[in-house]
């Protein structure tokens, strides 16, 4: 197990699933953990301190240090109060994860505004929130001539990196996610900060009713949360300072570093296409059309595994 000790991790939405299992994990390897949790209904509503006060509790009774925090993470203001507990508590910050999410799945044509902003919001800005406080905090520190040897964990899905019919909310954000890690990853490497990315499978209350699978009376459970953790603390430790700006898919003992948007087909007019050519070229290439294959194929082809066979 890497030594985290002296460390001191944020972890976004962790008083339930896979964010506990990412708190307990890392507390047992060593870091001092913010606990924060909102503590809302699946769908985002409602707030209750319990879940992280319980978390922080586990740990305490396993040895750890932590402490616990209740704002929510698309609030601006809230997530700079986050960042300030950890350096109020221990003085410094090492490690964000940031992990909290909601779902409200609908189909586009009846999916309606407030569906669509309040994912987009706890996601997306709930990720672009706490990372750019902790940035500040790791530019100061950088620029005063600090080594600093930071992480920042995301949380994307296999919905938002190969799409997933039902969550055009959802996998819009957890997509734009990706793509958030590929550039906070190449901006903050000048400060020591690496960014990944993970796409995770695991059974919680966010997906109890999807993979309808108990754990297994005794052996490997590959849906345990902390399969996922692993993969936290794994990137975590110093030796792992090089690895950033990857995003990586997590089924039970498989894990893929995935490739996501990469060069593809090249169609190569050296003076420029005219409509109808690229159209009969288009037709040539791809005599069977061209459509995304969807979210169970994906997860196959990633190497997981999934519950669902492919349509
Ligand atoms: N479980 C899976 O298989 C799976 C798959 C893909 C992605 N994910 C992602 O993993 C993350 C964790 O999901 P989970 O399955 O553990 O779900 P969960 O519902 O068990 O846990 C999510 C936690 O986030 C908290 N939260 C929600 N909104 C918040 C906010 N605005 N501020 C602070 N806390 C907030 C909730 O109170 C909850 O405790 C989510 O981002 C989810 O989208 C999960």
């Amino acid at each position: 197990m890497p030594n985290l000790s002296g460390k001191v991790a944020i972890v976004t939405g962790a008083g339930r699933g896979i964010g506990r299992a990412h708190a307990l994990a890392l507390a047992a390897a060593g870091a001092k953990v913010v606990v924060n949790d909102l503590g809302s209904a699946l769908s985002g509503e409602g707030a209750d301190r319990s879940p992280a006060e319980q978390v922080v509790e586990e740990i305490r009774a396993a040895g750890g240090e932590a402490a616990a925090n209740g704002e929510n993470v698309a609030d601006f203001a809230g997530a700079g109060r986050l960042v300030q507990q950890a350096l109020d508590e221990w003085g410094r910050l090492d490690i964000l994860v940031n992990n909290a999410g909601i779902l409200r799945d609908r189909m586009l044509v009846n999916m309606t505004e407030e569906e669509w902003d309040a994912v987009i919001a706890v996601h997306l800005k709930g990720h672009f929130a706490p990372t750019r406080h902790a940035a500040a905090h790791w530019r100061e520190r950088a620029k005063s001539g600090d080594e600093v040897r930071a992480r920042v964990i995301n949380t994307s899905s296999p919905s938002g990196v190969f799409g997933n019919i039902g969550q055009a909310n959802y996998g819009a954000a957890k997509a734009g996610i990706a793509g958030f890690t590929l550039i906070a990853a190449q901006e903050l490497q000048r400060y020591g900060v690496t960014v990944n990315c993970l796409a995770p499978n695991a059974r919680t209350r966010m997906t109890e009713e999807t993979f309808q699978m108990g754990a297994p009376p005794e052996g490997f459970d590959p849906l345990d949360p902390a399969n996922v953790s692993a993969v936290v603390v794994a990137l975590c430790a110093d030796e792992a300072q090089a690895i950033t700006g990857q995003v990586l898919h997590v089924w039970g003992g498989a894990v893929n570093v995935l490739r996501g948007w990469s060069a593809g087909e090249l169609l190569d007019a050296p003076d420029g296409w005219q409509p109808d050519a690229l159209l009969h070229e288009l037709l040539a290439r791809f005599p069977d059309g061209a459509a995304p294959p969807g979210m169970i194929a994906g997860m196959q082809a990633a190497g997981g595994r999934s519950l669902r066979t492919a349509q």
